[in-house]
């Protein structure tokens, strides 16, 4: 086995100076918001992956299901000698692939991408132990902002799973998109998972769960701004809200405060005043219907080549070639 190797793009003084000028700006903003970025850190990515066991919570299993059927097309199709994964976390669906892509024989590298180093370290240390043969190498890093883990090669299928592309606004998502594109070569493969349109009192169930883990989930960004920002925000005096916005068919979470208060976030020498029941906007997750799929890829540049969804029709995965 080649050791993993961990590459840190986004170091802790890139993520401070993010977070003051992200936190800043959204908290002066009416109405407030926080980006969904910040939920991940140590914490935020054990309570994720508990969130993806949850009864409520389809996605995860949906998914799953779909590459169980198809990874080994995947595979054959394109034939990748390397594998990125944007926004990795635990990578346990992507052992799919890489079980399929041992098949094929032609897979040599892994690349997974996330902010979160303590989710990444964990995965690469696990894959480098079961894919023996592979080069693994993590990169610490914002997809965002810069791709780096795709700045040269060929040969790439770029995975982006777990629907984590409706946590994008609009806007976001097209420039997100583009940007992938411009980092491929023509021929060259995006495997993109998307959470579908469904009846909105299930989508909401899966965001509001029986066991308040998805409550937990969204407090904890308060916790990492208490931690990081030296604020006095009392998570518990916060209610968790899971919102279905059916004009932009879009999940919203928020934040709701209990009583009127002010937080004091020490380091940014800045307070925030809250209205009891005013609310911080702090996720969206967008549910999306194929022709919204297709068209998006499209404009940026993306070929839809396979459209899969599981039998109940819950969840899509697009494989897209770059034009
Ligand atoms: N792909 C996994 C994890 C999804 S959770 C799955 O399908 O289960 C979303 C992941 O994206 C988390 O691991 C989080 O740390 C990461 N993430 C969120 N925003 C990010 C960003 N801007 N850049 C890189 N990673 C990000
Ligand atoms: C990572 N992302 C796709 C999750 C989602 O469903 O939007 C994050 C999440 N938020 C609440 N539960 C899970």
């Amino acid at each position: 086995m080649t050791e993993p190797e961990l590459v840190v793009h986004f170091t802790d003084a890139d993520a401070a100076r993010q977070l003051r000028a992200d936190v800043r700006a959204g908290l002066t903003d009416v109405p407030k918001w926080l980006s969904p970025k910040w939920f991940y850190d140590a914490e935020g990515s054990e309570l994720f992956e508990r969130i993806t066991a949850l009864p409520e919570y389809y996605q995860t299993r949906a998914e799953h299901r779909i590459l169980s059927s198809h990874a080994v097309e995947i595979a054959e199709v394109t034939g990748a000698s390397t594998l990125v994964e944007l926004g990795s976390g635990s990578s346990e669906k992507t052992r799919l692939l890489l079980d399929a892509l041992r098949k094929t024989e032609t897979l040599r590298e892994f690349v997974p991408l996330d902010v979160s180093e303590s989710a990444l370290r964990a995965a690469v240390t696990a894959i480098a132990v079961d894919y023996p043969e592979l080069v693994v190498r993590g990169v610490v890093g914002d997809f965002t902002t810069e791709l780096a883990a795709l700045r040269s090669g060929s040969g790439r299928l770029v995975a982006f799973l777990g629907g984590t592309i409706g946590n994008l606004l609009p806007s976001e998502r097209a420039e997100f998109l583009s940007a992938v594109r411009a980092a491929l070569k023509p021929g060259e493969w995006l495997l993109l998972g998307t959470d579908l349109v469904k009846d909105p009192a299930r989508v909401v169930r899966a965001y509001d769960d029986a066991q308040g883990v998805t409550a937990e989930f969204n407090r904890n960004v308060l916790r990492v701004l208490n931690r990081e920002l030296d604020a006095d925000f009392v998570p518990e005096d916060f209610a968790h809200v899971a919102l279905w916005n059916a004009e932009q068919e879009w999940i919203e979470m928020r934040l709701r405060a209990t009583r009127p208060m002010t937080a004091t976030l020490r380091s940014l020498e800045l307070t925030a005043d809250f209205a009891e029941g005013e609310e911080i906007r702090t996720e969206i997750s967008a549910k999306f219907r194929h022709r919204r799929v297709r068209e998006e890829l499209d404009a940026a540049g993306f070929g839809l080549h396979r459209w899969w969804t599981d039998d109940a029709g819950d969840f899509g995965l697009s494989l897209a070639v770059a034009r």
